[in-house]
């Protein structure tokens, strides 16, 4: 009778886990990354508002609102992990796209990126903080959706289901387009250039920033108005790069091997550092208690 429950279980967790998100390498990378940018206050905080079970660390909670969306409860978060664009339009607005499938404004992963930020912002830097909102999962679910709107893929076409419904092939494995943006071109490279060892490859990202591209990180961190966060900025880089990377010479029943690979990877690769330093750059505003004091006299 095939696998036991169990069994069929793990493997259905395991074809939906990769669906709409990073992956779990993806997602600890953005955190680690992060991590390493965080001022002493942000830092301080962090560690307060993290459950037990991350024991300190960022990045081991990073992947959470993926482990929980399957739960029944928690069902309503599918959407925040993505925001779907018209087809071949190659661009994003907010207020035509943010939406889930039944139609709800902003439950997207721009829209809740506006929220999460919204809610330690209110709690860390608004004048009434009413703590009505559980910060640990505001923190948690920040940090995610921040990594995920720099997967090209999670603004896709509605389509294709940003590239969900493109089937083909990686090397020798079946699969579909959007899981090779989550998993398999960061599984590959951690395989073949890092000695199977995912901090190695974070190391050389880190690497990066402090070198090869330490003239472009405050770009990176630039807000429109100084806000605190523009998830629609990060949005529409993400579609452009879709079209322009992910999309591109990958059509249904395709096979995607080294030229593929090679030539999308340091595009991964930027997209990890930038959500990794933009997310630091946030919680670092958030959390800062200077900035509470300036403002206080406004
Ligand atoms: C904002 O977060 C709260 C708490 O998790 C949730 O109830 C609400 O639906 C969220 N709204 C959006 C647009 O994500
Ligand atoms: C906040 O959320 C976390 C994660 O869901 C949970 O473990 C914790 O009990 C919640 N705290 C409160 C005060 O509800
Ligand atoms: C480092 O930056 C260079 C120049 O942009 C790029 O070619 C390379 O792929 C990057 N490596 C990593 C690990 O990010
Ligand atoms: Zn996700």
């Amino acid at each position: 009778m095939g696998l036991p429950w169990i069994g069929r279980l793990l493997l259905f967790m395991q074809l939906v886990h990769g669906v709409f998100c990073w992956g779990k390498y993806g997602h600890y990378a953005v955190c680690k990354i992060a991590e390493g940018h965080l001022s002493e206050d942000a830092m301080g905080t962090v560690k307060k508002l993290l459950p037990n079970w991350a024991k300190g660390e960022l990045a081991s909670v990073c992947s959470w609102p993926d482990d929980i969306k399957w739960n029944y409860n928690w069902h309503w978060t599918s959407s925040l992990h993505y925001v779907g664009t018209p087809n071949f339009k190659c661009n994003y607005k907010y207020y035509r796209d943010c939406y889930d499938s039944a139609g709800h404004k902003n439950k997207c992963v721009t829209g809740a990126i506006f929220n999460y930020t919204k809610q330690l912002f209110s709690a860390y830097q608004g004048y009434n903080p009413r703590l009505k909102y559980n910060l640990t999962e505001a923190l948690m679910f920040l940090a995610h959706y921040m990594a995920d709107v720099h997967q090209p893929l999670h603004v896709g076409f509605t389509g294709d289901l940003g590239g969900t419904g493109i089937k083909v092939g990686w090397y020798r494995r079946k699969t579909n387009l959007h899981h090779v943006w989550d998993t398999m071109i960061i599984d590959t490279a951690v395989k073949t250039f890092y000695g199977s060892d995912l901090s190695s490859m974070i190391q050389a990202i880190q690497r990066n920033i402090t070198d090869a591209w330490s003239q472009d990180k405050s770009s990176w961190e630039y807000c429109i108005h100084d806000n605190t966060v523009c998830p629609n900025l990060y949005a529409s880089e993400s579609v452009r790069l879709a079209c322009k990377f992910a999309y591109r010479n990958a059509t249904p029943g395709t096979t995607l091997q080294d030229d593929y690979f090679l030539s999308r990877l340091p595009v991964v690769e930027k997209r990890l550092a930038q959500g990794g330093i933009r997310l630091a750059k946030v919680l670092n505003q958030l959390f800062s208690f200077q900035v509470k004091i300036g403002r206080s006299s406004r």
